[in-house]
């Protein structure tokens, strides 16, 4: 799927697309995608046999794709311009068939990543951003204005980030002097923050830059939200299927599959919904990966981890709470 913007040509391949469709078969009824991007899944749904696709994206330049491809599968296929949390109150199932299945695909698009303007790559100069809706508050606001210790925060508890609490503080005496604009600044500031000889496979800013943009786009809390709005919408035996990109959201997704509940812990974003019983029957212990020519033809699949539940009989937990650790920070940036 190819895409011009302002003389580029941006794309996006979809990841783990072949195993998914493998896993769900054969595909039927109402599904709902949750995150559109460039429609590599829709699309591919709608192909499959899917009666009724419904695709949701908050980034505006996903909704252009959107009502392109309502034009191409001509009443098979609607777009939501929303955030997914919480997606039973908006997505209006009324007139359709009992919903079959649920696809998350998380994190960043190609789109996203590859437009520098964006601010989600360290490789670019460009603005500090991140926000997929192009709403509300940029990491520049969170970056200049946090207090050094929800800084600190952020970093480890979103980006598992070491080195935490020295950027935290090299952040903010910076910032006494001049505001932090741009990627490539505050790359600089954290290069220089942590020590020379500390061995990292990747560059050392990449840990802060998936907490702040896990941090402005309130990714987990959308996560939790999202999972919930599946386990109440889903029809018995309908599929929930997650691909994730790192450690901490395949954390949150295994924990929601299996129905765990456990002691909370600042660090390790448990979730403190009731549900002592598990509303879903794992298919795949262990989550799916791309195979070596999956991601020889695309690099960025390499860190994709793919879960598939079932949706049982129990009825929706009733009582949530959101408990979802690393609070301190989600509560504390509302006043950012
Ligand atoms: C990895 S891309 C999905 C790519 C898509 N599966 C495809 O094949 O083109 C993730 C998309 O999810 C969207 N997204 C992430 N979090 C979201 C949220 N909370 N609500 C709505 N959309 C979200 C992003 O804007 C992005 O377009």
């Amino acid at each position: 799927m190819e895409q011009e913007r302002k003389g580029k040509s941006l794309s996006h391949k979809p990841v783990l697309l072949q195993s998914f469709l493998e896993a769900v078969a054969p595909v039927r009824g109402l599904w709902v995608d949750c995150t559109f991007g460039a429609g590599g899944y829709s699309r591919a749904l709608c192909k499959a046999g899917a009666e009724h696709v419904i695709g949701i994206d908050c980034d505006p330049d996903s909704a252009t794709i959107g009502r392109e491809v309502e034009r191409a599968e001509r009443g098979k296929f609607s777009f939501i311009g929303q955030q997914f949390g919480g997606f039973d109150k908006f997505v209006d199932f009324a007139k359709r068939p009992p919903l079959h299945g649920v696809i998350f695909d998380l994190g960043v698009s190609s789109m996203q990543l590859d437009s520098a303007e964006r601010g989600f790559s360290i490789k670019h100069e460009a603005p500090l951003d991140m926000r997929m809706d192009k709403r509300g508050r940029s990491a520049a606001d969170i970056v200049n204005q946090a207090s050094e210790r929800m800084l600190a925060d952020i970093f480890f508890c979103f980006g598992e980030e070491r080195a935490s609490r020295k950027i935290a503080r090299r952040i903010v005496s910076r910032r006494a002097s001049a505001q932090i604009a741009s990627t490539t600044d505050l790359a600089k500031i954290v290069e220089q923050s942590v020590a020379k000889t500390q061995h990292r496979k990747t560059h050392p800013a990449t840990r802060v830059f998936q907490a702040l943009r896990i941090a402005v786009n309130n990714e987990f809390e959308q996560l939790i939200k999202g999972l919930v709005a599946a386990e109440k919408s889903l029809s018995e035996g309908g599929w929930l299927a997650v691909i994730s990109f790192h450690s901490l959201e395949d954390r949150i997704v295994k924990r929601f599959m299996r129905g765990q509940t456990r002691a909370l812990s600042e660090v390790d974003f448990q979730l403190s919904i009731d549900r002592h019983k598990p509303r879903f029957y794992p298919i795949n212990r262990r989550p799916i990966q791309p195979d070596i020519a999956e991601i020889t033809a695309n690099p960025r699949s390499r860190s994709a981890r793919l879960r598939i539940a079932r949706r049982n009989a129990r009825p929706a937990s009733e009582e949530i709470d959101f408990g979802v650790i690393g609070a301190p920070c989600i509560s504390g940036l509302e006043r950012v």
